[in-house]
């Protein structure tokens, strides 16, 4: 982890934090303050770091020192820093605050909070009989020590099943279950990409796959997707493999995470040519590939091209069916997939051997599952959207045609600032700089629609509330934000 963040880095994250809405009532420091609480409260800057000394950032920031200094006591006073003289300042989180389940930071009262910062759903009605199915399965496991490091056969069978009824012949082999779609990255990481490797992602992606970049110290450059149209600009995207050959390109082809895209079956192929042209090592992330609504027809997996082992796929059951159970998978080569055991050994060992086999009953009953899953978004999508266009017109929206998350483009770059606007209201928003490396993207949203449509309406009327009240009064302070990572 960072352990120190530098005067023209923190400039850098903190963007436009003197143009924000609101500030003509609040002093400069006091904005300065906000604004930094807002990067600890989404994530972009990390607990425990040093920050610049004050002179430093206050010539980064082009403000004077006392701006600084007094943005520095207001935060020691919230409880977001600690200082000791002469050693300098730490990023903190105040006494109420705690990890949610998210893994996001947040206030230790929740009350109504509507959580539009988690992309899941609860689970499915299934879940315990399925449970208790599983329990009742465990006694043939229990004879021997229940370490499997690629996973127990049956799931390894029913995943591989499962890619093969997708087209792509897959043997049990070929699959390693771990803990969750996240562990599935971090161990092909490992074995992927040494320290300072250079790896390509999508802007915007999924913020927990660039903070596992980070953790193995990865080059990370940024393929920009489209907000319409079909995201991915071919001739840019192979062309920036081709020159950049970097070691590893992490993807999310299927309604693309946050935007919400689809690759089509050309690319896919393209894809694959030129990462083997140019050494790349494709890691394809299918968290939502069982979610297409609207009838949507599912262009082939991208490993249906590879010849060479390119193609690394992961994947999980987080998305269709619920997070809590923490079953994904690797799709690789069989060789790979025992080297990737071999590393996982030196981390987990194994994944828990009831909550696979919880994962084979519900496997099982994919089918209902997964279409009963398509009807409840395909309604909260619609509920979501309506109450955008109605209450928020000014948003543009593309429709995604699956996945769990919609981008929106919002009517200025006031996506930090509406988080933290929303906080005050009982809303939770993941801004859009959140999803991009660079502290860009403040004119983006994600918006999951995940939560029941009613939540959701609720949510867009606050949303609305605080999005016209910015322009019109200025705030004299930020409530308390809290963090999501
Ligand atoms: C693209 C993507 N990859 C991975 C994950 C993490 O999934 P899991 O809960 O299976 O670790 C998510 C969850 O939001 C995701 O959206």
């Amino acid at each position: 982890m960072t352990s120190q963040v530098r005067g023209v880095q923190l400039a850098r994250l903190l963007g436009q934090w003197h143009a924000l809405p609101g500030r003509r009532r609040s002093p400069d420091y006091a904005a300065l303050a906000a604004a930094v609480r807002g990067l600890l409260a989404d994530g972009r800057l990390p607990l425990g770091v040093r920050l610049p000394a004050e002179r430093e950032l206050a010539e980064a920031l082009r403000v004077s020192r006392t701006t600084v200094t007094a943005a520095y006591r207001e935060l020691r006073e919230s409880g977001h820093l600690a200082s000791r003289r002469g050693a300098g300042s730490w990023t903190m989180l105040p006494g109420t605050h705690r990890v949610a389940s998210t893994g996001l930071w947040t206030p230790i009262d929740e009350r109504d909070m509507i959580d539009l910062g988690v992309a899941a759903l609860a689970a499915p009605p299934q879940l315990l009989a399925a449970a208790r199915a599983a329990t009742e399965d465990l006694p043939r496991y229990l004879g021997g020590a229940g370490y499997h490091p690629t996973g127990i056969i049956e799931l390894r069978e029913a995943v591989a099943h499962a890619y093969t009824e997708r087209g792509l012949p897959t043997s049990p082999e070929q699959i390693m279950v771990t803990s969750g779609t996240q562990h599935a990255l971090d161990l092909v990481l490992r074995l992927a990409l040494s320290p300072g490797g250079g790896v390509l992602v999508e802007s915007p992606t999924y913020p927990n796959a660039l903070a596992a970049l980070s953790a193995r110290r990865a080059r990370i450059t940024t393929h920009g997707l489209a907000t319409d149209g079909a995201g991915w600009d071919a001739d840019l995207l192979l062309g920036s493999i081709r020159q950049a050959r970097p070691k590893v390109a992490y993807l999310i082809p299927e309604f693309q995470n946050p935007t919400g895209h689809l690759m089509d079956t050309g690319l896919r192929e393209r894809l694959v040519g030129a990462a083997h042209a140019a050494g790349t090592d494709l890691i394809v992330d299918e968290s939502f590939v069982d979610l297409p609504l609207d009838g949507t027809l599912m262009p082939p997996p991208v490993a249906t091209f590879d010849r060479h082992s390119r193609v690394i796929s992961i994947g999980g059951m987080s998305k269709p069916y619920w997070g809590g159970l923490r079953i994904g998978w690797v799709r690789a080569s069989a060789p790979q997939v025992q080297r990737l055991a071999a590393a996982r050994v030196g981390v987990d060992m194994a994944s828990p051997v009831l909550d696979q086999l919880l994962a084979v009953h519900l496997l099982a009953e994919a089918a209902s599952i997964v279409t009963a899953r398509r009807t409840q978004l395909v309604a909260q999508r619609d509920a979501l959207v309506g109450a955008l266009a109605e209450r928020l017109p000014d948003w543009r929206v593309a429709v995604p045609r699956g996945g769990v998350t919609l981008w929106a483009e919002l009517d200025g770059p006031i996506s930090s600032a509406l988080a933290r606007a929303a906080e005050e209201v009982g809303v939770r928003l993941a801004p859009g700089p959140r999803f991009g490396l660079d502290g860009t993207l403040e004119r983006f949203l994600r918006l999951p629609f995940t939560l029941p449509a009613a939540d959701l309406v609720e949510a867009v009327g606050r949303l609305a509330a605080v999005r016209y009240d910015l322009d019109r009064t200025g705030r004299s302070q930020w409530r308390e934000p809290s963090v999501i990572a």
